[in-house]
């Protein structure tokens, strides 16, 4: 049924291509999306990523929520026509010479090819089950395809037809950007999220170099601890340094830091690519003003200007990134010497004098603005994500998520320009206005500290950090839950503090975000909240099906294991407290009772247990079960508690 849905569209795309040259045009009456529903009223248009064509004349934009490749017209800012792709389009990547366009269709396994001058989708390639971004290597003829499900990065051929996966190289989580080095030795990685113990002070996502003659992992840099959602990366022109953006979580603090913002910050880690270390960490927050969610990153040609579309606030920031090296170099302009920081020098000078106060950076909220190496605009609409320069690198294109349009900004200051419309944006419902909400600290949060996504972040999922709030006292921090069907699993949080999962909604607003919600705020997020539907297992068969060994897995845990006795139901727990041995020693929790938690999307949730001291769920039975009071595995075999880690990481 879809493909017939499908099939029609190409060929309307097909008869109106022929029709008239560059005349690509869907009826928007009659258009479908990827899932085959109807592209009329009810579909936001939801631009993720933008790509420019190399003559600056055509710009690419994939819409997530439509499911479709709109296709603009940069000069007469218009929409020229789109094309309904599979899954959830995201990053996407077009050939030198911008005939052929590579889009990662997220959830679909695949990566569309397509013909950009007839448009439309030439083939496929087969990839992981969720690719989040694309990157092509022009002189090698090699794509490189970030697979969020599986933590790796595809390499095609492309010099072959049909092109051809060669390897998928193992990097550590969540891979969402892949960006390749000008003499393509080296592509860079961003892992999205932190990966490790909750305990671990350290604990911190990291970036991974791959070198592509050895088609391996080379290196992998530590960014500083509590870095999580690096969510972009982009290599200098010289192929020297790597920008990574991130979150940088204070969440060895307790969070009554709120008020003096420090919870959540967002940084810029310069990433030295043949030493595989990294270089610094600047914060692009100012003293009151959060910069939260940074989304993606560009660099200019000559290796100066950066830019950085930050989600969570509606801006952009540009860097001086030249200034920036300079400084980190020790030099530093006279005017700037003159700037006393208190009593004391200021940092860049204590930098210069002694290079070991780099690492005061991390923490340091005006470096970038006293040095003027920084300056914030809007991005010209709500939710910007995917950003892209001209040609000529006059103008900055912003995909401006919520509001369905494409900002065109001039790239010197900022300045909004105009705005192309992707098409029809229906009135949001409540869904949509608490979709918004959960990802805005703009006008959600105090002092634009933060926004839900920023620990919920993948829609109502985790940061892998923990955090220690103040309602159950201080000293023994919470590893993040995700938010898939809250309200199927009160009472709420891991102490079940909360009885209901609407009042936990409201008082995530109230404490975590520190403000004052209105009614319509509320009831408009848990909307969204109780929206959000668990993703099948990337670990099912292609059918959707448990394998074998999950399910041997899956008797074990209805059987002899126990596990069943109170992860039972839907969502896998009988939403009681019991204590399985994991007491955290903490004077408030002697009792060791947690709530016992769903087990749905275990597979993505990582760290576990309350306090995130389990690396994988196999630890949380072996161990950190040494008394044998979580389920009864003691008497497992090997083979047996792999198949049960199979089936856990099934559901
Ligand atoms: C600083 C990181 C952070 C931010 C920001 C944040 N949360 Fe949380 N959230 C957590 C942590 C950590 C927990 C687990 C707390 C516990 O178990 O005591 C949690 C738990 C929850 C729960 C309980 C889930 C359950 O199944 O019991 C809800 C609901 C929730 N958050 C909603 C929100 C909402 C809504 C926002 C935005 C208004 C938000 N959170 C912002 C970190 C965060
Ligand atoms: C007596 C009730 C009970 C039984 C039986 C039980 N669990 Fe649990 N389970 C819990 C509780 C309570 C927690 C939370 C403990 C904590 O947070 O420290 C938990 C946590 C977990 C977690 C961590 C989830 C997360 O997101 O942090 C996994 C995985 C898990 N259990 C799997 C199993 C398996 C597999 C079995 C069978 C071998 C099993 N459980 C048996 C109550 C139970």
């Amino acid at each position: 049924m879809k493909d017939t849905l499908r099939a029609s569209v190409w060929l309307v795309i097909a008869l109106i291509t022929i029709a008239g040259p560059g005349a690509i045009s869907v009826d928007e009456t009659r258009a479908r999306g990827a899932d085959g529903q109807d592209s009329t009223s009810t579909v936001y248009r939801s631009p993720t990523a933008v790509v420019v064509s190399p003559n600056g004349k055509t710009l690419y934009v994939t819409d997530r929520t439509a499911g479709r490749l709109v296709i603009l017209d940069a000069a007469g800012k218009k929409k020229r026509g789109e094309i309904a792709l599979r899954g959830k389009p995201q990053g996407a990547a077009l050939s030198a010479d911008g005939g052929t366009l590579y889009v990662a269709e997220h959830g679909a396994g695949s990566v569309a090819v397509i013909d950009s001058a007839k448009g439309e989708v030439a083939s496929r390639i087969s990839v992981g089950r969720w690719p989040a971004a694309v990157a092509v290597a022009h002189k090698t003829g090699r794509l490189y395809v970030s697979n969020r499900d599986n933590h790796t990065v595809s390499v095609i051929d492309l010099n072959q037809t049909p092109a051809k996966p060669i390897k998928q190289i193992e990097v550590i989580r969540e891979p969402v950007c892949a960006a390749v080095a000008p003499d393509e030795r080296h592509v860079v990685v961003a892992n999205q999220l932190a990966h490790g113990v909750g305990t671990d002070p350290k604990l911190a996502a990291e970036v991974s170099i791959i070198d592509t003659a050895a088609l391996a992992q080379s290196a992998t840099v530590k960014l500083p601890p509590g870095s999580t959602i690096v969510q972009s990366v982009c290599v200098s022109p010289d192929g020297k340094w790597a920008y990574a953006v991130h979150g940088l979580g204070r969440f060895n603090l307790p969070i009554t830091q709120l008020e003096r913002g420090w919870v959540n910050t967002y940084a810029l880690s310069v990433i030295d690519i043949g030493q595989g270390t990294r270089r610094a960490t600047v914060l692009l927050d100012d003293l009151s003003q959060g910069a939260a969610d940074p989304h993606s990153v560009v660099c200019s040609k000559d290796g100066r200007r950066l830019w950085i579309s930050h989600t969570g606030v509606h801006e952009i920031s540009m860097i001086d990134i030249g200034l920036v090296h300079e400084l980190l170099d020790g030099k530093v302009p006279e005017d700037l010497a003159a700037l006393k920081d208190g009593t004391r020098a200021n940092i860049w000078v204590r930098i210069a004098q002694d290079p070991s106060h780099t690492a005061e950076l991390e923490n340091h909220l005006t470096a970038l603005y006293i040095a003027g190496a920084i300056r914030r605009a809007s991005s010209g609409g709500d939710g910007p994500r995917g950003i892209a320069l001209s040609p000529d690198e006059k103008t900055l294109f912003v995909a401006n998520y919520f509001s369905g349009t494409v900002a065109v900004l001039d790239a010197a200051d900022g300045k909004l320009q105009g705005s192309i419309s992707l098409g029809p944006q229906p009135e949001p419902d409540a869904v949509r206005r608490g979709e918004f909400i959960f990802h805005d600290a703009a006008s959600h949060a105090f002092q634009r500290w933060h926004s839900c996504a920023t620990c919920h972040a993948n829609e109502g999922h985790v940061d892998g950090l923990r955090w220690d709030f103040l309602v159950d006292g201080i000293g023994n921090a919470k590893d993040t839950m995700p938010l898939v069907n809250l309200h199927k699993t009160e009472p709420m949080t891991r102490r079940g503090l909360f009885a209901s999962s609407h009042e936990r909604t409201r008082k995530g607003l109230e404490s975590t975000n520190g403000l004052v919600p209105t009614k319509q705020d509320a009831e408009d997020l848990y909307a969204y909240l109780t929206s959000l539907r668990p993703v099948p297992s990337p670990h099912l068969t292609p059918e959707g099906k448990l394998t074998k060994a999950a399910l041997r897995g899956k008797l074990l845990f209805e059987g002899k294991a126990a596990c069943a006795d109170c992860h039972v139901g839907p969502v896998f727990t009988d939403n009681e407290m019991y204590n399985v041995g994991t007491a955290s020693g903490h004077y408030q929790e002697k009792d060791g009772l947690y709530d016992t938690p769903s087990l749905l999307e275990a597979y993505r949730t990582a760290p576990y247990l309350h306090d995130g001291r389990a690396l994988t769920v196999k630890e949380v039975f072996t161990k950190h079960d040494k008394q044998g009071m979580h389920g009864e595995t003691n008497a497992l075999t090997e083979q047996e508690l792999n198949d049960l880690v199979e089936y856990l990481l099934s559901l």
